[in-house]
C-alpha cells in the first residue's frame, strides 16, 4: 500500500470509529431490534434442545469435538490461570462447565442464556455445583474476571447484515462491561467458501470485529483464525500493561 492509500485507509477507520459508536447505540437504543433478535434466537435454540436434548447437536454444533475445540480457543484468554471467575453469555446446557472441570483449574462460573429450556437443562446438570450458577437473560449479573461467548453470533435468521453487525458490536460492548481481565468470543468467518454459506447464518468480517475491539476495548487483542473451522476467535486481554 502506498502512502496515499495508507492515509485514506486510516482516515476511513478514524471516520468509522468516530461515527460508529453513537450510531450503534442509536440503532440498539430503541431496544426493539435487540429484543426482536433475542426472541427469534431464543426460539431457534429452544427448538434445538427440544429436538436433540443436552448434546452438541442440541446447541446446533456438528460435534462434541468442535464444541470442545471452540472452548479451548476461548479459554486461551485466561492464559492458563490456576484460578479465575468467568461469565458465559449463551451458556446452552452448561457444556463449558464440564470442560472446565476436566481442565482442573479452580473456577467460579455464571452462565446466562436467552432460552429458558437451555438454562433449565444446565441447572439440572450443574445446578448443585458450588460456585456455579445460571440465569435466563442476555447479560450477567456482575462483572467477573473473564467473559466468553461461543456461537452466539451465528444464527441471524432474517436480520439484515447491517442490523446484525450493530447487534454484534453492542453485545461485544456488553462483554467488555462484564469482564475485568478480558473477554473472548467466536464467529463464523466471511472467509468461508461461498457455496457453503447459508443465508440464515452471519459470516462476520474478522478484521472488522478485531478493529472494534482494538479501538474500543483494549490495545491487546488476538485474532485466532487457524484452528480448522469456518470461524475465528477473538481474545481481548485487558490486564496487559
Ligand atoms: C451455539 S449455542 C452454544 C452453547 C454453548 N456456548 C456451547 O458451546 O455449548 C448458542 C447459545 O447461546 C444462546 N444465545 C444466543 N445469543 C445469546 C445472547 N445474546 N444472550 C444470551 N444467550 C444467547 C442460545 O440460546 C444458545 O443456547
Amino acid at each position: 500500500m502506498d502512502f496515499v492509500h495508507l492515509l485514506r485507509y486510516h482516515l476511513s477507520l478514524l471516520r468509522r470509529s468516530v461515527c460508529d459508536l453513537p450510531q450503534r447505540r442509536k440503532a440498539i437504543g430503541t431496544m426493539s431490534l435487540e429484543s426482536e433478535i433475542h426472541r427469534g434466537v431464543a426460539s431457534y435454540y429452544t427448538q434445538k434442545i427440544r429436538e436433540h436434548g443436552a448434546t452438541a447437536r442440541g446447541v446446533d454444533w456438528n460435534s462434541e469435538a468442535s464444541q470442545t475445540l471452540r472452548f479451548e480457543q476461548l479459554l486461551r484468554v485466561a492464559n492458563g490461570a490456576a484460578e479465575f471467575s468467568l461469565n458465559e453469555i449463551g451458556c446452552g446446557y452448561g457444556a463449558l462447565v464440564d470442560h472446565l472441570r476436566r481442565g482442573g483449574s479452580k473456577f467460579r462460573y455464571h452462565g446466562v442464556d436467552l432460552s429458558a429450556d437451555m438454562v433449565a437443562a444446565a441447572q439440572v446438570r450443574h445446578g448443585e455445583a458450588p460456585g456455579v450458577s445460571f440465569a435466563v437473560g442476555a447479560a450477567p449479573d456482575a462483572a467477573r474476571d473473564y467473559c466468553v461467548a461461543s456461537g452466539i453470533f451465528n444464527v441471524r435468521l432474517e436480520t439484515s447484515d447491517a442490523d446484525w453487525l450493530s447487534y454484534v458490536l453492542a453485545t461485544l460492548d456488553t462483554m467488555h462491561q462484564y469482564s475485568v481481565l478480558g473477554f473472548a468470543f467466536n464467529a463464523l468467518t466471511l472467509y468461508s467458501d461461498a457455496d457453503r454459506m447459508r443465508p440464515d447464518l452471519y459470516y462476520a468480517d474478522p478484521l472488522r470485529l478485531f478493529d472494534h475491539c482494538k479501538r474500543f476495548h483494549s490495545r491487546n487483542v488476538a485474532l485466532l483464525h487457524d484452528y480448522g473451522l469456518y470461524e475465528f476467535t477473538i481474545l481481548v486481554r485487558k490486564n496487559v500493561p
